[in-house]
Parts: C-alpha cells; sequence; structure tokens
C-alpha cells in the first residue's frame, strides 16, 4: 500500500468543539468605518449570526451560545440600547420559527426581568416552540455576566441551606456548576472572539475555565465561513492537558502504559 495517494481527511480535521461560545464584538467598528450609525453595525451583525448557526449546522456542532447583550451594555447611549432592543425583537419574530424548522432549540440565559414584557414574551415563545429540537441548541446570553451567573448561582446553594436541602458541607463544585446557566451542556471547548480584543469581557468565567481561546481582528459583521474554518483548523491542531504532562494525553502514553 505504500505510494497510494491518502484520501482520507487528516485526523485532526475531524476533532470539531461540541460547544461554541462565541464574542459577537466589532459591530459598532464596522459602522463607523462606513461612517454610518453604530445601529447599522448591529443590523449587519444579524445577519453574521445566520453564517455561524448555519456553520455550526454544517459541522455537526451540538452547542453555540453567543453573547449577544452584556450586563454592562446597558451602561451604551438610551439610542443605541434602544436600537439594539428592537433589532433583538425583529431577529426573534423573524428567525425564530425557521430556526425551530431546521433541528434549533433556542434558550437565552441571563437575568430577563431587565427587559420589557414584550420582548419577555418573544424569548419565552421561542423556547417553547423549539423545546423539542436537538440538532442544535443556541443558547443566546442576552443581559448576561459571568459574575451575575456565579452570584446567581450561590444564591441558589444559600436558598437550598437554609431551607434545609443541603448543608454548608455538602457544597463543592459540582453542586455550584449545577446552579450555573448551560449546566446541562458540556462546558464550551472553543471561544471565538471577533474584533480584534483579546478579553473575556464578563461572559462565561466559570464556564471558560479550559476552554481553548481563539481571537480574530475580523469584525463580526464581516464574519465568513473561512474564518471559522480557521479558527476550527487552529482548534484541532492543539493539545489539551487539563493540568496532565504533553505525555499523559498523548495516544503514545496510552499505548506505553497499556504496553
Ligand atoms: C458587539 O459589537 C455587539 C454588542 C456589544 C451588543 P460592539 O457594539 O461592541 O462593537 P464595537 O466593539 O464597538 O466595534
Ligand atoms: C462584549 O462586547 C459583549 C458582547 C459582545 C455582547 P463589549 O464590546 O461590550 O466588550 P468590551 O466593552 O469591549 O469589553
Ligand atoms: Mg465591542
Amino acid at each position: 500500500m505504500s505510494g497510494s495517494v491518502v484520501t482520507q481527511p487528516a485526523a485532526s480535521a475531524s476533532i470539531v468543539p461540541r460547544h461554541l461560545a462565541v464574542i459577537m464584538d466589532g459591530n459598532g467598528r464596522w459602522a463607523q468605518r462606513r461612517h454610518r450609525p453604530r445601529s447599522i453595525g448591529h443590523r449587519a451583525g444579524a445577519r453574521a449570526v445566520n453564517v455561524c448557526v448555519d456553520y455550526c449546522l454544517d459541522h455537526g456542532i451540538e452547542a453555540l451560545t453567543l453573547f449577544a447583550f452584556s450586563s454592562e451594555n446597558w451602561q451604551r447611549p438610551a439610542d443605541e440600547v434602544g436600537a439594539l432592543m428592537q433589532l433583538f425583537m425583529r431577529a426573534l419574530d423573524r428567525e425564530v420559527d425557521d430556526l425551530g424548522r431546521r433541528g434549533v432549540r433556542l434558550r437565552f440565559i441571563g437575568e430577563r426581568g431587565a427587559f420589557a414584557e414584550a420582548l419577555r414574551q418573544r424569548m419565552d415563545r421561542a423556547e417553547a416552540l423549539t423545546l423539542g429540537n436537538t440538532r442544535l441548541q443556541l443558547n443566546i446570553a442576552a443581559n448576561y455576566g459571568g459574575r451575575w451567573d456565579i452570584t446567581q448561582a450561590s444564591r441558589r446553594l444559600a436558598e437550598d441551606v437554609a431551607a434545609g436541602r443541603i448543608t454548608a458541607d455538602s457544597i463543592d463544585e459540582a453542586a455550584l456548576a449545577s446552579r450555573l446557566s448551560l449546566a446541562e451542556l458540556p462546558a464550551p471547548d472553543l471561544f471565538i472572539r471577533t474584533g480584534g480584543d483579546q478579553r473575556i469581557s464578563n461572559f462565561l468565567l466559570w464556564q471558560l475555565a479550559y476552554c481553548e481561546l481563539w481571537f480574530t481582528d475580523t469584525l463580526w459583521p464581516d464574519l465568513s465561513r473561512e474564518t471559522l474554518d480557521g479558527a476550527m483548523a487552529d482548534f484541532a491542531s492543539r493539545e489539551r492537558r487539563f493540568g496532565k504532562t504533553s505525555e499523559q494525553v498523548s495516544d503514545k502514553t496510552i499505548v506505553g502504559a497499556s504496553a
């Protein structure tokens, strides 16, 4: 067989993240470069969400968590916040039925109480309508903050202790993790931030503990499949050690250890 043409894809090409977490950043700068208001950038950013969702569906990625609005984003000018709320409403009205038909389950994470009743109703409807879908779980982080998430999980632990359901002694990492957003999913294994900044900005703090981080200068509205291919290829080339040594996690060691 020596000299035969290798037709199978490289082994690394089959290593696909199970859960992709994305900070969709750069909408404002995209608009400013075109001398347009920032809201136009957000509108263009909404279109890029479809690029990302389609990519996940095509590549068998099980879960996608998108950071749409942080708990700190309320501090932006009122007209920008208002435009974003309008955009969320319109996007939900326009996209949810189609997402549902394509097997996407939608969920929202974050403090929902701060949103207007009309928006909360749309969120509830989207979740109820897509409840039975299993092809891709799409989580939208809206009025979300990683610190908020850990705080609300801690509060729930305290309530359980106060009510006598658990003892303080029994609180361990698993107990806290089970009360965080996305507890039912595998932790994100690949994080992407567009827009050139290299920070977490209060996204999933606990859940990203061992996530592979990938940054690109591409502005979110310019997202393309090629950009995502680049992230996937980089992810596939990384060695995830989870605190162990390279020898421990490599296949070689497994063969050696069993010999
Ligand atoms: C991300 O784009 C969208 C939200 C935070 C809602 P930005 O609006 O932060 O865009 P830049 O970072 O100012 O370019
Ligand atoms: C993070 O982007 C939040 C979202 C993309 C929704 P920001 O633009 O708010 O982050 P900072 O302010 O640059 O850290
Ligand atoms: Mg930004």
